[in-house]
């Protein structure tokens, strides 16, 4: 009789571990791995081949729980889509994933990049450049440069299909460096070249993040490919010096600066704030104040305007829609004149739109963070050392989000319980180190687009476009062209 209840007890104990070893195991393999190298023939090839592939691991991922892994030789990648376990990453894990060190040789130890306990000090002393207050201040910028790209749209009115996105990239950037920077551009071959050695920067960070061979500076720095990104970084750290030089010029030279900025207001460019910190405080050397310079040239550029291409492309899709934007951007604005920082919350559904868009499209599909110590979720613990990526669109994608999911439909933004919830939406990120400049980008994505839509009816495919991943999220053929009419 003992005997049989030690059994049972043994047995008991035995089933305990089991279950609870199966809650802690390695997440699952997602399918597709070869012997040796993975999943490396899964996703080798140009930004549209890892484009397509990482919309099926979502799948996949969603498929087996939320949670997988994926190998690119010995490197182990966990990818997450569960919005609780993206969640509970993004809160516990501060520290970026080793990856971003792929970054680092354009932007430096930027916010983006730096770890958390230099992150913490300089987002503190930095934060204050993204208030309402100096966000307001930057309404006549938006304004002024929206006019400029109505006006430079109007030689395609009523000519068929052009590329828009060549205009708003140019655009974005003068945006950055009349706002954040503090200087207005006139240099047009240098900011052409600057576009051209980001595209080119982005796609050797992407060949080499594949290429896992690659990963080790060490081995990086035998490559062509580090060569070849040498030049296009000279490139980059040109537009940076130029922009900091003429900055500083100005300031220190008293000289008159940004002149479209209404007198009085407390216009303070970020760039100001950082060489007051560094003179006032030696909060920052030369090398930092460069990399914090080259870090808000990227963002402002490579992140705004493809949301604007997407969201343009989407009302020339929907005409519908678009007529319910322009009918509110007539009533809130009326006649011909400016938005004001009180209109911007006014354009609701203009909003709304801008949301669904940022959803469809996530503008930066993925994020990744350091696992410094093993992370218990769910479902399964995620080992220490290891690579993390949260696929921020995959929670897009959810089946919370209902069958709909898939579709472009901005009312759902207005219904009353009908958004999941902000777990499910992080187009800007998660967690403490999520997007500085959101605000700054709602602001400028609004002012910019209901300068267009008032102006211009668009016409426009969103299934003919063809997409790829370059760390955001880029049109890769012609599908994306839109087509302008001039409203009377
Ligand atoms: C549609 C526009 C934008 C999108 C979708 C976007 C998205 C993001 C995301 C997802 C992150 C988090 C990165 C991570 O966790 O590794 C991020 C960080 C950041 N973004 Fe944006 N961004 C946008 C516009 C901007 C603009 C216009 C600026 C500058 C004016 C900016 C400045 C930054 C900075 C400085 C960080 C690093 C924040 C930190 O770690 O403290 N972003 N952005």
């Amino acid at each position: 009789m003992f005997a049989v209840v030690l059994l049972c007890i043994a047995c008991f104990a035995y089933w305990c571990w089991c279950r609870q070893r199966a809650k802690t195991a390695e997440p699952p393999s997602l399918p597709g791995a070869w012997p040796l190298v993975g999943h490396l023939p899964v996703f080798f090839g140009d930004g549209c081949k890892v484009w397509n592939q990482m919309n099926n691991a979502i799948d996949q991922c969603y498929a087996v729980g939320g949670t997988a892994t994926i190998n690119f030789g010995p490197i182990t990648i966990y990818v997450v889509t569960d919005p609780d376990d993206c969640d509970t990453i993004a809160t516990t894990c501060m520290e970026k994933d080793p990856i971003y060190e792929f970054v680092k040789p354009w932007v430096g130890e930027s916010l983006f990049t730096s770890r958390y306990e230099v992150w913490k000090n300089d987002y503190k002393l930095l934060n204050p450049a993204f208030s309402q207050t100096i966000l307001n201040t930057f309404m006549d910028v938006f304004n002024s440069e929206s006019r400029k790209l109505v006006k430079e749209f109007e030689k395609h009115a009523g000519k068929g299909p052009f590329d828009h996105f060549i205009y708003l990239r140019h655009n974005a950037l003068n945006i950055i460096c009349r706002t954040a920077l503090g200087v207005g551009f006139t240099d047009s071959n240098l900011a052409s070249d600057y576009l051209h050695a980001a595209d080119s920067t982005l796609d050797t960070m992407l060949e080499r993040f594949i290429k896992f061979w690659w990963h080790s500076p060490y081995t990086f720095a035998w490559s062509k490919l580090k060569k070849k990104q040498d030049a296009y970084l000279k490139v980059l750290h040109k537009m940076s010096d130029a922009v900091l030089q003429k900055r500083k010029s100005e300031l220190f030279g008293n000289m008159c600066v940004e002149k479209n900025i209404t007198p009085g207001t407390k216009f303070k460019p970020f760039v100001d704030i950082l060489l007051e910190l560094s003179i006032e405080k030696g909060a920052f050397n030369d090398e930092q104040i460069r990399a914090q310079v080259d870090f808000m040239l990227a963002a402002g550029h490579e992140t705004t305007p493809n949301a604007l291409l997407y969201t343009m492309v989407l009302l020339g899709s929907h005409p519908d829609v678009q007529e319910k934007v322009f009918s509110e951007i007539q009533e809130v604005l009326g006649g011909n004149k400016d938005v004001e920082k009180m209109d911007l919350s006014r354009l609701q559904y203009l909003e709304a739109v801008v949301k669904e868009s940022l959803r469809l499209f996530t503008v930066v599909p993925q994020i990744a963070r350091k696992l410094e110590k093993d992370v218990k979720l769910k479902n399964h613990t995620l080992s220490a050392g290891k690579h993390c990526a949260l696929l921020l669109c995959g929670l897009h994608k959810n089946s919370i989000w209902g069958p709909d999911r898939y579709e472009f439909n901005p009312e759902r933004w207005l219904e009353p319980g009908k958004v999941p919830g902000n777990l499910v939406y992080a187009p800007f990120g998660l967690g403490r180190r999520q997007c500085i400049g959101k605000t700054f980008a709602m602001m400028s994505m609004k002012t910019t687009l209901a300068h267009v839509v008032r102006s211009y009816r668009i016409k426009a495919d969103h299934t003919k476009m063809r997409l790829k991943y370059v760390v955001t999220l880029k049109p890769d053929n012609d599908g994306h062209y839109i087509s302008i009419e001039k409203r009377t």
